[in-house]
């Protein structure tokens, strides 16, 4: 068991297939499973709308207090450091912190200092983002039963995002078949041991999965921003009305959003009938509430804090 939980990294098939199942279960209306009162905060230093609302509302549906907890008016702008932060809050008795932070891997020098609280990664700069490949997982599995042979398509801002790369590893491991699209140099080496980088136009009519990916704007250089082009980016790496016939018809369409709407894909698709995007929404609070349940268990808390890192 775990009881943290930060990266892909940490996930197995098989945590996979449980986390998925019981998120499937409260989907239809199980019971949560946690020993109450229950404490969580929040703590979001990157704006979110979807990551943040969704785990207020699964901890919410858990039974779980959540202490309101907003970085601008905290001791954080006074100095007090991310690790003293988390200690205050374990001290007056918060049993999990959920946290978002620009920088990549910051969780690593938490776990290393064996806070006594829980520690749930909302995502960490351009590193990971497990509880939205959770809920990706969950969207994909309900609609395909399985992931062995799925050929999936993620197209975008691939080197600024944290979705593809918790995603891609996951959706490898569960023996998807990835292939890559967006502008070139954002394919980077990371990407190349789990899949080819192909034109768009060659991924569209094969895929069952195409996932989109938001261009980061605020993670663009400068450069890079005087560069992009919205128009141009549509026509070779959105999905534009003239593409979305050469879909199959039993092919979904994903994104983590926000979008933009006409670069990414066209405005008229974010809702057409093969898009999962509110889906992918509406999942991720089942899906929350499994990583929480997981993590929080009292089999999970027992014995040491050990941190399962399996690949
Ligand atoms: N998908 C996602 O992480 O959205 P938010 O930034 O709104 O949380």
């Amino acid at each position: 068991s775990i009881t943290d939980f930060v990266s892909a990294n940490q996930v197995t098939p098989q945590l996979a297939d449980l986390l998925i199942q019981r998120a499937e279960a409260f989907k239809g209306g199980a019971t949560p499973n946690l020993p109450l009162p229950m404490y969580a905060a929040n703590l979001f230093f990157e704006p979110s709308t979807r990551t943040h609302t969704s785990f207020e509302m699964a901890e919410r549906k858990l039974g779980m207090t959540v202490l309101p907890f907003d970085p601008r008016q905290s001791s954080v702008t006074k100095g007090e450091t991310l690790a003293d932060t988390l200690r205050t809050l374990a001290a007056i008795g918060v049993q999990v912190a959920v946290i978002r932070h620009p920088v990549n891997a910051y969780y690593q020098s938490l776990l290393a200092e064996h806070l006594p609280l829980h520690i749930v990664n909302a995502g960490d700069g351009a590193g990971q983002h497990p509880s939205q490949m959770m809920l990706d997982l969950m969207t994909i599995h309900e609609e395909f039963g399985h992931f062995k042979g799925l050929k999936v398509g993620i197209v975008g801002d691939l080197s600024h995002s944290r979705v593809a790369k918790s995603d891609m590893q996951m959706l490898h491991d569960l023996g998807a078949e990835l292939t890559f699209s967006g502008p070139k140099a954002w394919y980077t080496k990371e990407f190349e041991k789990y899949g080819p980088y192909e034109p768009m136009a060659d991924i569209v009519p094969k895929v069952d999965v195409l996932m989109l990916l938001r261009v980061q704007f605020e993670r663009l250089s400068e450069a890079e921003k005087a560069e992009f082009s919205e128009a141009t980016y549509h026509e070779r790496f959105g999905l534009s009305d003239q593409l979305y016939p050469k879909l199959k018809k039993s092919a979904i369409i994903m994104h983590p959003a926000p979008v933009n709407r006409g670069i990414e894909l066209a405005d008229d698709l974010v809702l057409c009938p093969q898009s999962r995007i509110f889906q992918q929404m509406h999942n991720g609070v089942f899906m929350r509430m499994a990583m929480l349940e997981q993590i929080m268990q009292p089999q999970a808390t027992e014995g040491s804090r050990v941190h399962a890192f399996t690949h």
